[in-house]
């Protein structure tokens, strides 16, 4: 497994070269997620040797890690975005691009390739689809943690409302900090808004911030609180009611859970 990790691993680095641009905003994107790729690879080693899962698992996290944005790099040479509701799904996208033009999948087990798979087309979705494979949902788990826990590093210098109007179109919805009634209600709520409705920069961070109750390990609230990165989205936001009451449910259910997890480690049950 370690030869075929670094196979895929040299193969992954020639893939982002090869998008490559002179254009500065498009390569600026590429960049970007070639950055973000390696982060979340780490976080993904990290948390599968933190659940102290075989090494053969601890590589199979690492290649999904590896993968689970690689749909990104046609995204964004196509469609010039990264918003899927605009373009395509970026996850599923990612297996086509598996299929296509990666042939080092077929060195991988039946059993591991579909858990690849599986964990890759779920990263993105609102909800974990339904599957009886425990080590597929594992996975799924670990790559949902891992991405969340770098996308908050790759938004932080863009909280401030001065900074998000430099923010790369990518990161910037609309100038517009405000929050939507919807966003608003659902963030009072404790309830997931979905994605798809998001139309300014407020209602983004709406969906950013409850990521925290979609968190599978306390290995990551833990990762995602030393970095301060629940407070920066927060004190982004503006202060209405709303906004106030649903910052209230979540400091409450953050509290709540750390002092349940405090000691205890994460269990998995394969
Ligand atoms: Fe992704």
């Amino acid at each position: 497994m370690e030869k075929l990790w670094q196979e895929m691993r040299q193969w992954m680095a020639k893939y982002a070269k090869s998008f490559y641009t002179d254009d500065e905003e498009v390569q600026l994107g590429i960049s970007l997620k070639e950055e973000h790729t390696g982060y979340v690879m780490r976080h993904c080693l990290d948390l599968a040797r933190h659940l102290k899962l075989s090494e053969h698992d601890v590589y199979l996290a690492g290649i999904i890690g590896l993968f689970h944005d690689v749909g990104r790099f046609r995204q964004y040479t196509i469609y010039k975005t990264f918003n899927d509701a605009r373009s395509e799904d970026h996850a599923d996208l990612g297996l086509k691009v598996l299929t296509e033009e990666m042939p080092l999948m077929e060195k991988l087990t039946a059993t591991d390739e579909a858990t690849v798979r599986f964990a890759i087309q779920n990263h993105n979705k609102m909800l974990i689809g339904e599957t009886a494979d425990k080590k597929q949902l594992l996975m799924a788990k670990i790559i949902r943690d891992a991405d969340k826990l770098d996308i908050y590093r790759v938004l932080a210098p863009y909280l401030r409302a001065d900074m998000a109007e430099k923010a790369p179109k990518f990161i910037h919805t609309s100038a517009s900090q405000e929050v939507s009634p919807d966003f608003a209600a659902d963030f009072m709520a404790g309830k997931q808004a979905d994605y798809h409705n998001i139309r300014t920069h407020g209602d983004r961070m709406i969906v950013r911030l409850m990521w925290v109750y979609d968190l599978n390990f306390a290995w990551t609230l833990e990762k995602v609180m030393e970095q301060g990165y629940v407070k920066m989205v927060m004190d982004s936001l503006p202060k209405t009611p709303e906004i106030e009451e649903g910052i209230k449910r979540m400091e409450n259910y953050i509290a709540e859970k750390r002092k349940r997890l405090n000691g205890e480690a994460d269990t998995i049950n394969l």
